[in-house]
Formats: structure tokens, sequence, C-alpha cells
């Protein structure tokens, strides 16, 4: 059974995410995406809403299972068993960034291969992060996220709450 995990941050999820995770979900017997549980970074969402919005729009892939992780990712795959770990490449922008976080998992867990997938070209230019912003000044998001992300990112904006790492 080959098994990958997709980790990240996912505040929130963006269909840009929702492509990588689907098109994963082909490849792999099982797939896990996993939230960080990361106390040091400042998030809109909490871990809970973040797993909770990634179960609500991948609730039709039977082979995706969402979770939170601690630490260090190649321990987290590899107590899933996983033997593989998908991240999303935009731009070239990305690849720095990506380049050291895989050779420095590599080193840490040579078992365990980090593939990229890259994001379909009309979500390349999309993240979370700009996704934020666009909705914080009352810009419409309904291109880029699932409507019920939508729904809760205006509701959070507008003072439903506070995230955290
Ligand atoms: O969505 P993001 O914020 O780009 O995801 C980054 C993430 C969570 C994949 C990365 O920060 C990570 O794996 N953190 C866990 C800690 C770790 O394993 N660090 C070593 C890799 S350099």
């Amino acid at each position: 059974m080959k098994i990958a995990v997709y980790p990240g941050s996912f505040d929130p999820v963006t269909y840009g995410h929702l492509d990588i995770i689907q098109r994963a979900a082909d490849l792999f017997d099982r797939l896990y995406v996993a939230v960080l549980r990361n106390p040091n970074k400042k998030a809109l969402f909490s871990v809970e809403e973040r797993v909770e919005m990634l179960r609500l729009v991948t609730s039709h892939l039977e082979n995706v299972e969402c979770e939170s992780f601690d630490g260090l990712v190649v321990r987290y795959a590899q107590g899933r068993q996983a033997s593989v770990i998908v991240r999303g490449l935009r731009a070239v922008a990305d690849f720095e960034a990506e380049f050291k976080m895989a050779s420095m998992n590599r080193s840490l867990a040579p078992e365990v291969e980090t593939i990229f997938m890259m994001t379909s070209a009309p979500y390349s230019f999309v993240s979370s992060s700009i996704i934020k912003e666009v909705a914080s000044f009352g810009g419409s998001v309904g291109k880029w996220v699932p409507r019920e992300v939508e729904r809760r990112l205006i509701r959070r904006l507008r003072g439903g709450g506070e995230g955290e790492g």
C-alpha cells in the first residue's frame, strides 16, 4: 500500500490545495492531509477549524484523511507509514524554500521521498495569504476557495473569533 502525506498550514484550504489533494489521491492508496500545529505562527483559523474545513471539502475522496500533526514532518510521515511527502509548486518563487525543506527532510529521513506537483494553471498564483488579504479588504474570493470556506473567512474577518498557530 502506497501512503503519502500532504503537510501544510492550510489557513485556510484553497482550490489550489484541493487540486493537489485530488490529483495526489489518484496516485496513492491513502493520502493524509496534515495541518502543522505551529505555536510560532499566527493563524487566522485554529488548527481544529482548518482540519474541519479540509474534511468538509475532501469528504468525497474516500482515501483522504485530514488531521493535525506536531513536530517534524518526516517523523509524522514515518508514524503514518508514509513513504512520500507531497508538496505543491506554484511559481519559481516557491522553489528555493521547497528545495531547502526537501533537502533537509531527505537528510533527516532518506527513505521518505518528497514529490512536487505543479499547481494547475488557474491556481498558480493563489495562496492562503493572498486570499486572506483580498477577503480582508472586502474582495470576492469565491473563485479561489470553496463556498463554505469563503463564508467562514468573511465571518472571521468581520470579527468572529480568533485563530491560533
Ligand atoms: O503550508 P506551508 O506553511 O508552506 O507548510 C510548511 C510545512 C508545514 C510543510 C513545513 O513548515 C513543515 O513541514 N514543518 C514541520 C517542521 C519540519 O519538519 N521542519 C523540517 C523541514 S525543513
